[in-house]
């Protein structure tokens, strides 16, 4: 199918900020956007790409109702030469196609997909923003648009690509967050939606997070639904522990955690470097007994928006746990500066990781 490419008029063009310091996490949209409209008939049709504007849809559109969507994040990085870095896009485009199928929504082609991105960014180029730990955050979504009030599977789609310039997600900047075990609420059961990267496992997290931050955390570390006990992922992101030289992740098994494509990526890069990493089943008592022992030598978070973020204070039950001197430990630290080096082309590729733009 041929994109329709349809640029807003040169006097419409918006000034891209010119204070990259002060971006932000998700506040500023760029000029245009990429929408392509899919019907249970006809599949996909009217892919376009045109001005950044507001979406129409009927006040009895299933997704307004029932939530039927999935969303993807991924980051456009200018290099040093001026080239424009993407980082494992067509693992966003599967993971996409992932969600939608345990939403039953449709499919989306990867190479459309591709096509999309890179028509999309030729046009807003310009708002790739130029400093080191500065991107373009990529925010392709696919919601359910047909007027339904009775409950369905959706006979008519929207997909849409929005992007924005982007800082550092978190207040913290890259320095230590503080976080805190939720008891109250979980976010995923098995056989839920978790492993899906759609609305409601956002929407369920929001109360604990702000019960969380008026106690002065950043973010919630989520237990497994059915024993409240074993460890599952924070708020946007997959989750480290280095416990005594051997760095261990939860695994995907349970299917209530989200195959972060950056949790992937440390995996690899640890193997690559020779450390000792596993996927596996961990225990929030592990963890503290660790601790308590003096075994635990750091916990670190993975994400798009969160790159590598070390934790400096784990809160649970009550009680506060300094981890690594509430600093940033050295693993964090090198896996920090390993994955920027690759996202920015400063540093060699040896996994073929970064699909470079035109
Ligand atoms: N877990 C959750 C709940 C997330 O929202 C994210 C962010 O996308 C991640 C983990 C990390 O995934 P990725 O590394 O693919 O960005
Ligand atoms: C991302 O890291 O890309 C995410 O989607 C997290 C989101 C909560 C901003």
């Amino acid at each position: 199918m041929e994109i329709q490419v349809n640029p807003i008029a040169p006097e419409q063009r918006r000034q891209p900020p010119t204070d990259e310091t002060k971006l932000g996490f998700g506040k500023l949209y760029s000029d245009h956007m990429f929408t392509m409209k899919w019907t249970l008939d006809k599949g996909w049709t009217q892919a376009e790409i045109a001005g950044y504007r507001p979406l129409s849809m009927a006040p009895a559109s299933l997704v307004l109702h029932y939530g039927q969507t999935v969303f993807e994040g991924l980051k456009a990085y200018r290099t040093e030469s001026g080239k424009v870095n993407l980082f494992r896009p067509l693992e966003n485009c599967r993971r996409l196609n992932r969600s939608a199928a345990r939403l039953d929504l449709p499919q989306v082609e990867e190479e459309l997909f591709m096509q999309a991105l890179e028509a999309l960014l030729k046009l807003d180029r310009e708002w790739i923003p130029r400093s080191y730990g500065t991107s373009l955050y990529i925010r392709p979504a696919m919601v359910a648009t047909e007027p339904y009030i009775g409950l369905k599977s959706a006979a008519e789609v929207l997909l849409f690509i929005i992007t924005g310039p982007v800082g550092a997600y978190y207040p913290e900047g890259f320095n230590p967050v503080r976080i805190t075990v939720c008891e109250e609420f979980t976010r995923a059961a098995p056989g839920g939606l978790g492993s899906a990267k759609t609305a409601a496992n956002y929407a369920a997290s929001l109360l604990a997070e702000k019960q969380a931050i008026k106690k002065g955390y950043t973010q919630v570390l989520w237990l497994d639904a059915t024993h409240r006990k074993f460890v599952e992922e924070v708020g946007a992101m997959n989750i480290f522990f280095k416990i005594d030289g051997r760095v261990v992740t939860p695994s995907l098994e349970s299917s209530t955690i989200l195959s972060g494509i950056t949790r992937d990526s440390v995996i690899k890069l640890l193997k690559n470097w020779g450390a000792n990493v596993s996927e596996e089943k961990i225990s929030i008592n592990d963890v503290l007994d660790a601790q308590r022992n003096g075994r635990l030598q750091e916990i670190f978070g993975s994400g798009t928006a969160a790159v590598i973020s070390p934790v400096g204070v784990l809160e649970y039950q009550g009680q506060e746990y300094t981890i690594a001197d509430g600093k940033t430990g050295e693993l964090a630290k090198s896996l920090f500066e390993e994955l920027m080096g690759i996202q920015y082309g400063a540093r060699p590729d040896p996994f073929g990781w970064v699909k470079t733009l035109d």
